[in-house]
């Protein structure tokens, strides 16, 4: 199956870069969210980086033009029928995602695929509650989405293998560098590889073995690592790391997952990272 026009439920951070991508390689993009203002603040912040990008040179006002008429803003799941993929991004909250699919699943065609874009919620659970487990997957896009190119493929446990396929041929299309991930399981790959680094790393810190800047610069010169793994938390926000590792924790077991004291400390502080001025480095 081949898919040719896609609509984007959540016009949050994630929403709409996901919409802007998907845009500008051709496709017709639905753009819906429960909220007419963030809908409408999505839609304008996927305008003012293609003027800015036509400004720049990079894009013809008239390849701008056609991007940005490929947007379709819709108040509702049924003006956006015709879409032969649904990628959510709404809230990270089970509930919340089961609620909109159960919704999407009564109005959408029966061929439509439906994605999530969770970070690190299971996939199956949402499947669950529609009458079509067998086109449903995940696709964990990375933020910022427009540059990063990964996005991680989650197989639930009765996705099709056209299915899968379907949504690889859509993210090679544009250009994105699909990564199947062949089971639903917690952290899938990224953050199941990562968050231990990052643990151990504050760890290292706070046992006094070495400083937050020489331990990001071991990891950057011997190993080539663009970024050092506190530097990376403090760029992710130290709040989202702490509710990422304690999710993990939780799932998992055992204590590569244990939040550290340290990163607690930094958290209940107002220490956050870039975001708040201050985590692991200072900001001016
Ligand atoms: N922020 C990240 O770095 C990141 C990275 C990868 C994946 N994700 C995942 O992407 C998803 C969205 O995250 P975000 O950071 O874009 O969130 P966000 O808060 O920026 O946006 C969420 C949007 O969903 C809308 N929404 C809420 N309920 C809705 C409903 N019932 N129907 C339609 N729209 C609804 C909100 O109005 C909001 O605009 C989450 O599952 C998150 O875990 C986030």
């Amino acid at each position: 199956m081949s898919i040719e026009k896609v609509l984007v439920v959540g016009l949050g951070m994630m929403g709409h870069g996901i919409a802007q991508t998907s845009a500008q390689a051709g496709f017709t993009t639905y753009v819906y969210d429960s909220n007419e203002e963030s809908r409408n603040r999505g839609v304008a912040r996927i305008a003012e980086q293609i003027t800015g990008r036509v400004k720049k040179g990079k894009l013809t006002e008239e390849e701008g033009q056609r991007i940005l008429n490929l947007i379709v803003p819709v108040s509702s799941f049924e003006e956006a029928k015709k879409a032969d993929l649904v990628i959510e991004a709404v809230f990270e909250d089970l509930d919340l995602k089961r609620e909109v699919f159960r919704a999407l699943d009564k109005v959408m065609a029966d061929h439509t695929i439906f994605a999530s874009n969770t970070s690190a919620l299971p996939i199956s659970p949402m499947a669950a509650v529609t009458q079509r487990p067998d086109r449903f997957i995940g696709v964990h896009f990375h933020s910022p989405v427009v540059v990063m190119r990964l996005v991680e493929v989650i197989r639930g446990l009765r996705t099709s293998d056209e299915t899968l396929a379907a949504v690889q041929e859509f993210l090679q299309k544009v250009q994105k560098s699909p990564v199947e991930v062949k089971k639903d399981s917690p952290g899938f790959i990224t953050n199941r590889v990562y968050m231990p680094m990052f643990n151990e790393a504050v760890w290292t810190v706070y046992e006094g073995v070495s400083t937050a800047e020489d331990v990001d610069q071991a990891m950057r010169d011997g190993f080539n690592f663009p970024m050092g793994p506190l530097q990376l938390g403090d760029f992710v926000g130290l709040d989202t790391m702490l509710h990422i590792l304690e999710d993990l924790n939780e799932k998992c077991g055992g204590n590569k997952f244990l939040p550290c004291p340290l990163h607690r400390s930094l958290v209940a502080s107002g220490y956050l990272g870039r975001k708040s001025g201050r985590g692991f480095y200072v900001y001016e």
